[in-house]
């Protein structure tokens, strides 16, 4: 049985990739979710297609995103395995369009229950960071299924739990729990199943009602110290800091603050 109620409420403004992905803007708030519940969620091109259109269609209206799955059963449970017969998703458009995911200049937030798996543990991490249920299980079954996942496929990994718990994580190609996940720091924040969507949106608010250059710079600078130090370009991000400084963001803060109101940012 498809549990939908997850998102509660779910509609969507708008559907891509022949309706496998919905997404939803309200108060600089962006939800996309893959909306494929009897198939876990699994990716096939023209989902992943259409999460790139999704991306394109928020990156201008909204100051955050939450990337989430339907149903409740499983965030996203890897790549659509019956694609792997065809040429798409497994090749490199899965992996540019994960690139274009990494690399989007809004705060995301993957936001997980049930099943996050290969290819959709690939996409949780490159969100920005991870919000997760008790139900939600953790795994990349490459060794089960025979394939590899190549250097591209595993960095976000190595990057985030370390060489050893991805190796064991490959090698067993079972699933751990949230508990273990979050221990791992795997995700950053675990959620009771029903309090998980409001927790988000909580934070979503909280993160779109601040400002949006300090923290669109805050991303680019941290995307800049994880490369290679031959690569990082301290030069663009100090161009990001002082642009803050000049913004009537920063004068608009520092009023807020004098007056003990709230302040109104316009991202600019
Ligand atoms: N690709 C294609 N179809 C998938 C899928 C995937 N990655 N994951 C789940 N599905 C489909 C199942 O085939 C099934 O379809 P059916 O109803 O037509 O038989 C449906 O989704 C429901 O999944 P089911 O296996 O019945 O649910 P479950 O609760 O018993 O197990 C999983 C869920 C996710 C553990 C299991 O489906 C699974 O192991 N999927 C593959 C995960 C994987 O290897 N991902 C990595 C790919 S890179």
């Amino acid at each position: 049985m498809t549990d939908t109620a997850f998102p509660p409420d779910w509609t969507p403004d708008r559907t891509f990739g022949d309706g496998r992905v919905g997404l939803r803007i309200a108060d600089g708030i962006a939800v996309l979710a893959i909306q494929i519940p009897d198939k876990m969620n699994a990716l096939d091109d023209a989902a992943t297609g259409g999460m790139i259109e999704a991306l394109d269609a928020a990156r201008d209206k909204a100051r955050v995103l939450l990337f989430t799955g339907v149903g409740g059963r499983a965030f996203i449970s890897g790549a659509d395995i019956g694609g792997f017969d065809g040429p798409q998703p497994t090749g490199q458009s899965f992996l540019d369009r994960q690139r274009a995911l990494a690399n989007y200049p809004l705060p995301t937030v993957a936001v997980i229950r049930g099943y996050c798996l290969g290819g959709g543990l690939m996409t949780a991490l490159n969100c920005d960071f991870r919000l997760a249920a008790t139900d939600a299980s953790f795994g990349v079954p490459a060794a089960k299924l025979g394939i590899s996942y190549g250097s591209a496929g595993l960095a976000r990994l190595v990057e985030c739990i370390g060489p050893a718990r991805t190796r064991r994580l490959l090698y067993v190609g079972d699933r751990v729990d949230a508990a273990t996940a979050h221990a791992w720091g795997l995700v950053e924040h675990v959620y009771a199943p029903d309090a998980l969507w409001d927790a988000a949106m909580a934070m979503a608010r909280t993160i779109a009602g601040n400002a949006p250059l300090s923290v669109r710079a805050t991303k680019a600078t941290v995307a800049d110290l994880l490369l290679p130090e031959s690569r990082q370009d301290p030069g663009a991000i100090l161009a990001l800091s002082l642009a803050c400084r000049d913004s009537r963001d920063f004068e608009e803060g520092r009023a807020a603050f004098r007056e003990k109101r709230k302040p109104a940012f316009e991202g600019r």
